[in-house]
């Protein structure tokens, strides 16, 4: 068997073919990047014990055709290495920047400077917030998308779309409403945060609620539900009926978990569970304002 070629477009072709059944579909540097490799420490830095043992890397089995960066023309120098395993000292220092902001645009500083969540190496852009601060009602999802990515705003593909239609219909929009993710960076092909993920970037959520201070909060989906709820039930068991969020400085918030609109358009059918929901919101709204 002959090696794989960069030059050769049927090699080539059939490496595209193969990320593509594998579910990447979109290039987010000219050359590929190990983020594996940047976790393990320089032989420098390794003690005796956790120096590995000389052996050769096993060769898989079968895969795609082997293209070496360094064959490609005019790769670019590797990016410094951020931390690719989110860890406990990350968490710490996530908790300890949310804390320490005072306003919003502080919090947002301190998230776009914070290296320790592997999401934001592969995001293009952090996705912070959309729509008024000053707003009575907070709606959180789950994490930025493709388009959400690109844009750096949140709910702006068509997820987004059929939100702006949710608003509409109980008289809202983003000039009323605030709107951020759990997560707030793309998670890579749109795969589900994972629960270290979640964690790291639970404090900045936590922290951005407590400073806009909403009158009610709308969790969209059950990702958002159950990482600000404190609950491990599912959403369809959930939606529809008040919880409380609890704010870090103990201040109760009357919370609403409805359907995501990305299940929405995946499921019509459910639409008129989230539109008693909304009407819900609406009827609360009326009460505290
Ligand atoms: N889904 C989310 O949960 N958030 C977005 O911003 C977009 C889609």
């Amino acid at each position: 068997m002959t090696a794989a070629s960069p030059n050769n477009p049927v090699d080539l072709a059939d490496l595209l073919a193969f990320y593509a059944s594998a579910g990447v579909d979109e290039a987010l540097e000219d050359a590929p990047v190990n983020r594996f490799a940047e976790a393990v420490p320089k032989p420098a830095e390794r003690t005796p014990a956790a120096a590995p043992r000389e052996s050769k890397a096993p060769e898989p089995a079968t895969g795609p055709p082997r293209l070496d960066a360094r064959a490609l023309p005019d790769a670019p120098a590797p990016r410094p290495p951020t931390s690719a395993v989110p860890d406990e000292a990350q968490a710490a220092l996530a908790r300890q920047l949310a804390m320490t902001a005072t306003t919003l645009d502080e919090l947002r500083q301190h998230m776009a400077a914070f290296e320790g969540c592997n999401l934001k190496a592969t995001a293009k852009n952090l996705v912070f917030a959309d729509g008024n601060p000053q707003a009575a009602v907070m709606l959180v999802g789950e994490a930025p998308g493709r388009d959400e990515d690109i844009e750096g705003l949140p709910f702006v593909g068509r997820s987004g779309r059929l939100l702006d239609r949710m608003l509409a219909a109980i008289g809202l929009d983003r000039s009323s409403v605030y709107i951020a993710n759990v997560i707030p960076w793309r998670p890579p092909g749109n795969r589900t945060p994972t629960p270290h993920e979640t964690e790291i970037c639970r404090p900045f959520i936590e922290r951005q609620i407590e400073l806009v201070n909403p009158k009610v909060l709308i969790n969209l989906g059950g990702p958002s539900a159950k990482t600000l709820l404190n609950t491990s039930e599912g959403i369809l068991r959930l939606r529809g009926n008040w919880r409380v969020h609890t704010t870090g400085s103990g201040i109760a918030i009357p919370a609403m978990p409805t359907l995501h609109p990305a299940y929405l358009l995946r499921t019509p059918a459910h639409k008129k569970l989230a539109w008693r929901d909304f009407l819900e919101v609406k009827a609360k709204l009326r009460e505290v304002s």
